[in-house]
């Protein structure tokens, strides 16, 4: 296969797994001709570090490379929707970190501009390409636990202030527990248990200002601009039902990250936020839980896996898995939680989606 030349915009925190992975890995399928950040000695060391041929301190020269076919856009969240739009506008393929943008109508625009110019738009999360969540949903469409009643998901934790060298963005629109990690849990439950047609939820901002402990910001405090403890209830349209949780407010919990329910079974999904195992699986009157083994490749930390597969799909002219449907119903999924609860009423979603075909046993990029 001709390789995709691709350019990364943004090289903060997590870029450099991406750039380990997509010069490492993934190294068939991508070639990363240049790097950009708007910080030129971030930009810099990347170059450096990575071999990269050419670094860019703004979006326009970026764009404006004619070598690069496909942006993968790792800003922070207010910035994907202004980047997707100028890789698009760029005739540019365009991967993008989650969430696809912080609000429904940025999303909205990308997917048509996309349609419009016949260029493909996806991204993050990928995890769900991971060797764990293929495994789940194999189980599940191979009727191990039957037809799946309900799932229940939740992601509870104290925040990233405490790590993260800039955190603020947690706390700003396009951030909050729901749009960094719901992306992961969404993402996961919808491609083992299909759409989701309608949200109830209530939201709470516990702490409207939030003390920055990691360095070098240690001491900053931060305003809180978006709801950071968000629990609600989802209708699949399979007729599924689905509980999420997801907060920065409170300690450690001990539940599993995800369950589905079925009618003959039950599984404890891995973390969602991960690629491996472990998978459990509980069959009809069994007392207990077995680990089942993960039986896809993709274990340990694959990030960019979803930009490999828009690589191949580029090239073998077929839609990629992690593809604009699925992050746009994600997206519309987010902003039914944060709206149902400021409404006080069910949210419709806008659009559906169809689950994109599973990876192959043994299928690599
Ligand atoms: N850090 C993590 O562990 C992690 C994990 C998974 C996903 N993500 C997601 O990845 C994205 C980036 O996160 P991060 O932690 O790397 O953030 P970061 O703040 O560490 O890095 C973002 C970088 O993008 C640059 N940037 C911003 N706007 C730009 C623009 N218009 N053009 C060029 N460069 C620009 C910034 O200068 C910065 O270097 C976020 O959407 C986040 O949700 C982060």
């Amino acid at each position: 296969m001709n390789k995709v030349n691709i350019g990364i915009v943004g090289c903060g925190n997590i870029s450099d797994i991406y750039l380990t992975n997509l010069t490492g890995m993934f190294a068939d399928r991508v070639n990363v001709v240049a790097v950009c950040d708007l910080i030129p000695e971030r930009a810099l060391n990347a170059q450096k570090e990575y071999g990269i041929p050419k670094a860019y301190f703004t979006d326009e020269e970026i764009m404006a490379d004619d070598e690069i076919e496909l942006i993968v856009n790792i800003t922070t969240p207010d910035q994907h929707c202004p980047v997707n739009l100028m890789a698009l506008n760029a005739g540019k393929h365009a991967y993008c970190e989650k969430p696809l943008a912080v609000c429904r109508e940025d999303g909205e625009k990308q997917v048509k501009l996309a349609k419009e110019k016949g260029l493909l738009l996806g991204g993050a999360p990928d995890t769900f390409l991971g060797g764990g969540i293929q495994t789940c949903r194999k189980l599940i469409d191979d009727g191990w636990i039957g037809d799946v009643v309900a799932v229940n998901a939740s992601m509870r934790c104290r925040g990233h202030e405490s790590w993260h060298p800039s955190p603020a963005f947690y706390y700003k629109v396009g951030g909050g527990p729901m749009f960094d990690m719901g992306p992961y849990y969404l993402t996961c439950l919808v491609n083992l248990v299909g759409a989701v047609d309608s949200v109830m939820a209530y939201t709470r901002i516990t702490f409207p200002q939030r003390l920055i402990t990691s360095e070098p910001l240690r001491g900053t405090l931060v305003d809180v601009e978006v709801p950071t403890h968000i629990a609600g209830l989802m209708k699949f349209a399979n007729g599924a039902i689905g509980t999420l949780t997801t907060s920065f407010d409170v300690y450690d919990d001990h539940q599993a990250c995800i369950e589905v329910f079925g009618s003959r079974g039950s599984l404890i999904v891995p973390d969602p936020n991960g690629f491996g195992g472990p998978v459990k699986l509980l069959r009809g009157t069994a007392t207990a839980y077995e680990e089942v083994p993960v039986v896809y490749d993709y274990r340990e930390n694959s990030r960019g896996v979803g930009v490999a597969d828009m690589c191949t799909a580029l090239r073998e002219g077929r839609k990629p898995r992690a593809n604009c449907e699925q992050t746009f119903h994600v997206l519309d999924l987010m902003c039914a939680f944060h709206e149902s609860s400021q409404a006080g009423s069910e949210i419709k979603l806008r659009q559906g989606f169809d689950r994109c075909p599973s990876l192959s046993l043994g299928e690599k990029f």
